[in-house]
C-alpha cells in the first residue's frame, strides 16, 4: 500500500467509530471510491478472493442441487464490486449489489456483474427496494464493524434471507467482541445455525490484520429454494416468479 493512501485508511477511516454518523461514513468513500481498487489490490487487501471460495464450496456443500447461476445472491456494503467480481468468476451470475455510498455503487457498476444496485443502508430497519426473504444468500465482505454495518442491523440481515438460505460476512478481530453476543443469541432463539466459522485474511502489507468468516443457514426447509431455484431454471420468468413466492408463502 503506498504510504499516501495507507495513511488514508489509517488516519481517516479507521478513525470511524460507532458514534459516527451515516453521512460521515458516505463522505469518507465518496472521496475513496476512485482509487479505492488501486488501494486495495492483493496483496495488500487479500478477503475477496478466500470469502467467495468459502462460500462457494459452503454453498455446494449444502445445496449440491442448485444452479449457481440462478443462485440469488445480494452483496451488502459491496463497495466497488470486489466480491462480486470473485463470485461472478466462480459462476454466480444473479447477484444484486446494495451500498449507501453512490459513488462507490459507480465503481461497482463498471465491474457488470450486478443485475440491480441499491443505495441503501444496512441498519435495523427494512430496506424499501428489497423484499424480505427475497433471497438465497447474503453476503457482506469487510463492512460488519461498529462503524458500518452494526450489531443491530444483523437480524435484518438475516430476514433478506429465505427460510434455509445463507448470510456471510467476515468481522474483523479487533471487532469480532462487539458481535459475540449478538450472533450468539440469535442462535439460541433459533434464527439461524452456524455452517462455517474460519479465519480468513483481512488487509495484509502493512496492516497484518485477520478477520473471521462466518456463514450462517437462516432457520427454515432448505428445499423450497432448491426446488425454486431449480423451477427458474427451467421454466419462465413469471411462472417461476409466482411459484418462488407461493413456496415462501408455504414456508412461513
Ligand atoms: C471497506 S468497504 C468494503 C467493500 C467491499 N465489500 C469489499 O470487500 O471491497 C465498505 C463499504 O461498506 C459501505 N457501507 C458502510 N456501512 C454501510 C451500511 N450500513 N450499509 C450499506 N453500506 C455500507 C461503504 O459505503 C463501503 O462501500
Amino acid at each position: 500500500m503506498d504510504d499516501k493512501i495507507f495513511k488514508y485508511y489509517q488516519d481517516r477511516l479507521w478513525l470511524l467509530t460507532s458514534e459516527s454518523s451515516t453521512d460521515d461514513v458516505i463522505r469518507e468513500y465518496a472521496e475513496w471510491a476512485e482509487n479505492y481498487d488501486k488501494s486495495m489490490q492483493e496483496p495488500n487487501y487479500n478477503t475477496p478472493r478466500p470469502f467467495a471460495k468459502l462460500f462457494d464450496a459452503t454453498v455446494s456443500k449444502l445445496f449440491p442441487e442448485i444452479q449457481k447461476k440462478n443462485f440469488k445472491v445480494l452483496d451488502v456494503a459491496a463497495g466497488t464490486g470486489l466480491l462480486g467480481l470473485e463470485l461472478n468468476k466462480l459462476g454466480y451470475e444473479n447477484i444484486d449489489a446494495l451500498d449507501m455510498s453512490q459513488e462507490m455503487l459507480s465503481q461497482a457498476r463498471t465491474k457488470n456483474v450486478y443485475k440491480k444496485l441499491v443505495c441503501a443502508a444496512m441498519t435495523d430497519q427494512q430496506i424499501t427496494d428489497i423484499d424480505r426473504g427475497e433471497y438465497d444468500a447474503l453476503t457482506c465482505s469487510s463492512a460488519v464493524c461498529t462503524s458500518h454495518v452494526r450489531p443491530s442491523a444483523v437480524e435484518e440481515m438475516i430476514k433478506i434471507v429465505k427460510p434455509g438460505g445463507v448470510v456471510c460476512f467476515n468481522i474483523s478481530f479487533v471487532e469480532v467482541n462487539s458481535y459475540e453476543d449478538k450472533l450468539k443469541e440469535l442462535e439460541d432463539t433459533g434464527e439461524w445455525r452456524l455452517a462455517l466459522k474460519e479465519k480468513i485474511p483481512f488487509v495484509r502489507d502493512k496492516l497484518t490484520e485477520e478477520s473471521i468468516l462466518y456463514i450462517y443457514e437462516r432457520e427454515g426447509k432448505a428445499t423450497d429454494l432448491q426446488a425454486a431455484s431449480f423451477l427458474e431454471s427451467t421454466l419462465t420468468c413469471d411462472l417461476a416468479i409466482f411459484l418462488r413466492s407461493y413456496y415462501f408463502y408455504l414456508a412461513n
